[in-house]
């Protein structure tokens, strides 16, 4: 016999316990707005998911406004600037001089840990460990949020709203019919290894060198822990990176006379694949998609997060609106005031992704107009500024803070 179906009531049903569900969960609680998040995973892995380190600081001021800025402002760390290192040259972009604006360097395992542990302490209705996710009705205005529990029961949560935040490979972007959506994709010739190490980070600021070998990143997660990247060709098996030939190609790419790289034992390695794709609209009915479930960019310049927080902060506003006041103008306009800010970041995602990266087997025009470009946003302040002004943040605030 079927098992019996739970079936319940909420506001707002949100698929996915990542960033932009967790936080959509908190900005609307606070708002006295109830939501039922279900998440595929474990509490455990979702703490632990090795992704981004880098939060603009509109992303700074909304999780500090929204009551989450205790271990950040206590652990997080400023950065003013960055490095770029080019044709045996190091040259740094500062930009609180450029801009008067930061970035801080917390782990997107540690946003995770903080949202989690504040929507818990609200005893708030997280169920982790579901599997079947499904959802209906999106035409309705009583779209129904199914899932099985981790116990076994299966649950029917009927919504007046339903948050698609379930990433890339999540269930809610395919809901939305074909013929309704247009998609936007571009795919690299090449992806990001990266490693955690336990050593003490060698720079100050995070360095991105072009190198002829490929691209490298340094970046850190606290003063003990370091965080680096190299450019690999696509679908790289991590087995053939061990830590030995990981180490001698970032000492390679990243080194510089005088300057020492430091190793240490290293705690994770993954290779992540470059992407820029857009869904819209990022609205079909009653469903809402927010983050990585809508668009991917390529991590180059740190924006897949950041774009995640800010799509949830206009979607709280606008179901602020809609739901305690019946106005559906916020919510009506939701998808065209993301995707401003999404294309600025897939176009800024983009442009330090080519400037950054040798293609495989492209000829010498391409490194010389890549080095040009390098060249030009280390000389001229009008175009290094315009890099701080999108790396920091562009627009520069968030709406709905809080
Ligand atoms: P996610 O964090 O993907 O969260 C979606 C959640 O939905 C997940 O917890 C998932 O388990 C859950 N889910 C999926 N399907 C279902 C379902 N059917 N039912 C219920 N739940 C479901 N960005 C940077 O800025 N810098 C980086 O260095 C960087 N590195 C990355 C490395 C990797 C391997 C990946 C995948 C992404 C990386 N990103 C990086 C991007 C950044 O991490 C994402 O933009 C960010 O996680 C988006 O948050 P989100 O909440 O939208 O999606
Ligand atoms: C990190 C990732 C990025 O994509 C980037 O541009 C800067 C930093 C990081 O994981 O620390």
């Amino acid at each position: 016999m079927p098992a019996e179906v739970r079936r319940s009531r909420t506001q707002v049903g949100i698929v996915g316990a990542g960033p932009a569900g967790l936080l959509l969960s908190h900005l609307l609680a606070r708002r006295g707005i109830d939501s039922v998040v279900a998440e595929l995973r474990s509490r455990e892995y979702c703490e632990a998911r090795q992704r981004a380190g880098v939060l603009e600081q509109g992303s700074v001021d909304l999780l500090r406004a929204a009551g989450l800025g205790g271990r950040l402002d206590a652990e997080g760390l400023e950065h003013g600037g960055i490095y770029l290192q080019f044709g045996g040259e190091r040259q740094h972009l500062d930009f609180r001089e450029l801009t008067g604006r930061t970035v801080t360097v917390y782990a997107q395992t540690e946003v995770v840990k903080d949202l989690i542990a504040a929507r818990l302490a609200a005893a708030a209705a997280i169920e982790f460990e579901v599997t079947g996710t499904e959802v209906a009705g999106l035409e309705t205005d009583r779209p129904v949020l199914s899932f099985t529990a981790a116990d076994g029961g299966r649950h029917e949560v009927t919504c007046d709203v339903i948050a698609g935040c379930d990433g890339f490979h999540g269930i809610c972007r395919a809901a939305i019919p074909a013929a309704r959506q247009t998609v936007s994709e571009r795919e690299y010739p090449y992806a990001w290894l990266g490693i955690l190490a336990r050593v003490p980070p060698s720079t100050d600021e995070l360095i991105y060198a072009h190198h002829r070998r490929g691209f490298a990143l340094h970046s850190l997660r606290s003063p003990a822990v370091s965080r680096l990247y190299l450019q690999v060709p696509p679908g790289t098996d991590v087995a053939a990176w061990p830590d030995d030939r990981v180490w001698a190609e970032l000492q390679t790419r990243l080194g510089r006379p005088g300057w020492d790289l430091k190793e240490g034992p290293v705690l994770e390695k993954g290779v992540t694949p470059m992407r820029s794709y857009v869904s819209e609209p990022m609205r079909h009915g009653r469903l809402f998609l927010a983050g990585d479930a809508a668009h991917i960019v390529p991590p180059t310049g740190a924006k897949g997060l950041n774009l995640a927080l800010a799509d949830v902060a206009v979607l709280a506003q606008a179901l602020g609106a809609l739901l305690l006041e019946g106005r559906a103008g916020l919510a009506d306009a939701y998808s065209d005031t993301c995707l401003t800010r999404v294309w600025r970041s897939t176009h800024f995602s983009w442009w330090m992704t080519t400037m950054l990266h040798p293609t495989p087997g492209a000829d010498a025009m391409e490194s010389r107009l890549q080095l040009a470009q390098l060249r030009y946003v280390t000389t001229s302040r009008s175009a290094a500024t315009s890099l701080a002004e999108n790396y920091t943040g562009y627009p520069p605030l968030l709406p709905g803070a809080g």
